[in-house]
């Protein structure tokens, strides 16, 4: 969340922030380096391209800063090559050669022999009867071996045989291979003889087996004995392509780890040579090509990004195995799959996505991270609720039923990700770990389950982001100032009050300290506002105002003060329509209606002197416009994470007595001490605080009143 927080005074002003996936794609500035980059200590990073990707200037551009290995997408293969015996047609493969060539990128070869765009005349005669194994052998031979010639100064690489082995479910009794026109002719014996005839070739090139639906268990094992079978009878193959046209939904990470695992029992080498990630269900190689949706939503980038995220973890613990992984295409613009399946990093503008950042942004030191099993019930969950759980680093897990579900993903994540992607056990429940330690403190979120939004049955609800939201509670370290402690507790009481100006009746709740009842003491009173999306509960039940109040008091930090907590009508205000906020309405109830009100029925030392507003986020909005027009109104003022004072915009020093400005350590709290410090400078007594480790959060508001509250009415 740093990122968009730090965009501008508008972000900075809202409370519960919605997560990043709600808002849709945001414009990712063009990148200065690539995925050849990120990955170099890793494996190569490649890209399918066809001709107008190495002619087009901004293409190329692109190419060139993100990989290091090129395939020919269509250009190199049988039909392309040789639509008609002898008739050889190299103009579109040269030209990816000569880009190659040029630019020192590396070049794979795809693919020598395969049953698809393959010229008939291989395996035929013209009137379409299969030709003889001697006859098939001599046509394989002075194909591969030409085209192999043709492009060993710049191939390292070939897939030699494509998609040879048969798709699940195969029947007792069927072959374990595709039943090819080649295969027919020649068993499993043409594939050896091709690996052979390339090898004679170039002896140098590394040779692979490729393939699809890679990860499903039973085709990988298929793939393997295939591979297994060639090895033993000394076929020269070096390495396993596995073509990595996976889906939002799976292959699952396990299947993928299961069958890199199990090929590198047979070979040395295993590229991913033709990765794309669809947003639907299709899988392998059928091409139904506009099966997509004309318009992706925000949750299926979600599993999308996740989905490439975990794979490349996966693909990064076989580096020692996998030396290169290719993209098939360059942009949702070029793919195979048209643009409608959103399959690739760039997007139909070229433009880099979200899921592009996260798959280049790794942290290594994460992928080695032993996650603690040490999972405890989160505090805020329903009584006898197990999940969400909190470990002791503060990762967050969630399970959740819904057997009949496609996808669930918790909106709690981190920066930028979208949320936590769960995957469904074998007993229908779904369940998923936060990618890293959540910020210590109280969250909102929700889970997506299909598309819908609904609150996890596992915790209690909290008003935010305009609707009760679930929330979970990552354990702080300093929890104890806002801690449940045997001393004397204050009372959190509802009001109502009615509204003229708003023809209303109106709600607040009103903390009274401890011994209010008990005594005829007059109290001083902070109205205290919640922030964007929230209500009148927030700052007593997920801030615990009347918890820190407590134990201030019980600890002779402060003089007992009455705090008012009233809805700041916040909420009809839409994301980017701040500016249009009228804060009139809210004024006039809330100086001309709720304070007259509450000095009416409250034992209130009723004068300026002992009146404080502070808000958070657009609470904090509210606060610095009204405490500067009505400065009749209140002595002190505080803003959490919503802004500073300036002193040119405070009319008469003397109508302020104190101003607290405070944010979390994650929002940019430069600005904050700067704002303290020039108020210190010019004379106000001023403090600046700034929250060790938290964002735009609760934890940073429960710190901020801790640290707010012995400056008031002093
Ligand atoms: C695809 C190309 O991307 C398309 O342009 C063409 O029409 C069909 O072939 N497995 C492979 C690739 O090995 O060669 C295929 O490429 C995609 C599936």
């Amino acid at each position: 969340m740093k990122k968009i927080l730090l965009a501008g005074l508008c972000a900075l002003m809202m409370g519960a922030l919605p997560s990043r996936a709600q808002w849709g794609p945001r414009a990712i500035p063009e990148p200065t380096d690539g995925l050849k980059d990120a990955y170099k200590d890793y494996f190569m990073v490649g890209v399918a391209v066809n001709n107008r990707n190495v002619t087009d200037a901004d293409q190329i551009k692109l190419i060139k800063r993100e990989f290091n290995s090129i395939t020919a997408e269509n250009a190199m293969k049988p039909q392309p090559t040789e639509p008609r015996k002898g008739e050889f047609n190299w103009e579109d493969a040269d030209r990816i050669a000569d880009f190659c060539r040029q630019n020192g990128i590396k070049l794979r070869g795809h693919t020598l022999m395969w049953h698809s765009q393959i010229g008939p005349w291989m395996y035929q005669d013209e009137n379409g009867n299969l030709l003889s194994k001697e006859e098939l052998y001599a046509n394989m031979k002075h194909h591969i071996q030409a085209v192999v010639n043709r492009y060993k100064d710049v191939v390292y690489c070939w897939d030699v045989v494509n998609e040879a082995v048969a798709d699940s479910p195969v029947y007792p009794g069927r072959p374990e291979l595709r039943e090819s026109p080649m295969y027919k002719i020649a068993g499993e014996e043409f594939i050896y003889k091709a690996f052979e005839f390339a090898h004679e070739a170039d002896p140098k090139a590394l040779l692979f087996y490729n393939d699809y639906n890679d990860a499903e268990p039973a085709k990988s094992q298929r793939i393997y004995n295939l591979v297994k079978r060639m090895k033993d009878a000394g076929v020269p193959v070096d390495g396993i392509g596995m073509q990595g046209h996976y889906n939002v939904y799976g292959p699952s990470m396990a299947d993928v780890d299961a069958a890199i695992k199990l090929y590198s029992q047979v070979v040395k080498h295993i590229h991913i040579t033709e990765l794309d990630i669809r947003i639907n269900e299709d899988m392998g190689g059928g091409l139904r090509f506009n099966q997509g949706q004309a318009q992706v939503s925000d949750w299926e980038r979600t599993l999308q990004q996740d989905q490439y995220v975990n794979l490349f973890k996966v693909l990064r613990k076989h580096k020692d195995v996998i030396d290169c992984v290719t993209f098939w295409n360059v942009s949702d613009r070029d793919s195979w799959l048209g643009a409608n399946n959103y399959p690739l990093l760039f997007d139909s503008n070229y433009k880099p996505k979200q899921s592009y950042l996260a798959v280049k942004g790794f942290d290594p030191k994460m992928d080695n991270v032993v996650v603690k099993e040490d999972f405890k019930p989160s505090e805020l969950n329903q009584p006898g609720q197990e999940y969400p759980m909190v470990n002791s680093q503060g990762y967050a897990r969630f399970r959740v039923n819904a057997p009949k579900a496609n996808s669930v993903i918790v909106s709690l994540g981190l920066g930028g990700s979208g949320g936590t992607v769960l995957h469904k056990d074998a007993d229908g429940f779904w369940t998923g770990t936060t990618a890293g330690p959540m910020d210590e403190g109280f969250h909102y979120y929700h889970l997506t389950i299909d598309g819908g939004v609904f609150n996890d049955p596992g915790t209690e609800n909290f008003y935010g982001s305009t609707r009760w939201e679930s929330g979970i509670e990552i354990p702080a370290h300093d929890a104890a100032f806002y801690a449940e402690r045997d001393v004397p507790h204050g009372n959190v009481q509802q009001i109502l009050f009615w509204s003229a100006s708003t023809n209303q009746l109106r709600k607040a709740f009103v903390y009274t300290p401890p011994q209010y009842e008990k005594n005829k003491k007059k109290y001083p009173v902070l109205y205290l506002q919640h922030g964007w999306g929230e209500n009148e509960f927030a700052w007593h039940v997920q801030g615990h105002a009347n918890l820190i109040m407590d134990n201030l008091i019980a600890d002779g930090k402060i003089q007992p003060f009455i705090i008012v907590m009233t809805y700041g009508m916040t909420n009809g205000v839409r994301i980017g329509g701040l500016g249009g906020f009228n804060y009139n309405d809210f004024q006039t109830v809330l100086c001309d209606e709720l304070v007259p009100y509450v000095d009416g029925h409250f034992r209130t030392i009723a004068k300026k002197d002992s009146r404080a507003m502070a808000g958070l986020s657009m609470g904090g909005m509210e606060t610095h416009t009204i405490t500067l027009a009505r400065p009749e109104m209140f002595a002190y003022y505080g803003l959490l994470s919503g802004g500073v004072y300036t002193p040119e915009e405070i009319q008469d020093p003397k109508q302020v007595k104190g101003i607290f400005i405070g944010c979390g350590s994650k929002e940019g709290p430069d600005r904050i001490m700067q704002a303290a410090a020039d108020l210190q400078a010019a004379g106000f007594n001023a403090k600046g605080y700034v929250s060790e480790g938290t964002a735009h959060e609760f934890l940073t508001w429960r710190r901020c009143l801790y640290e707010m509250a012995p400056m008031l009415f002093k």
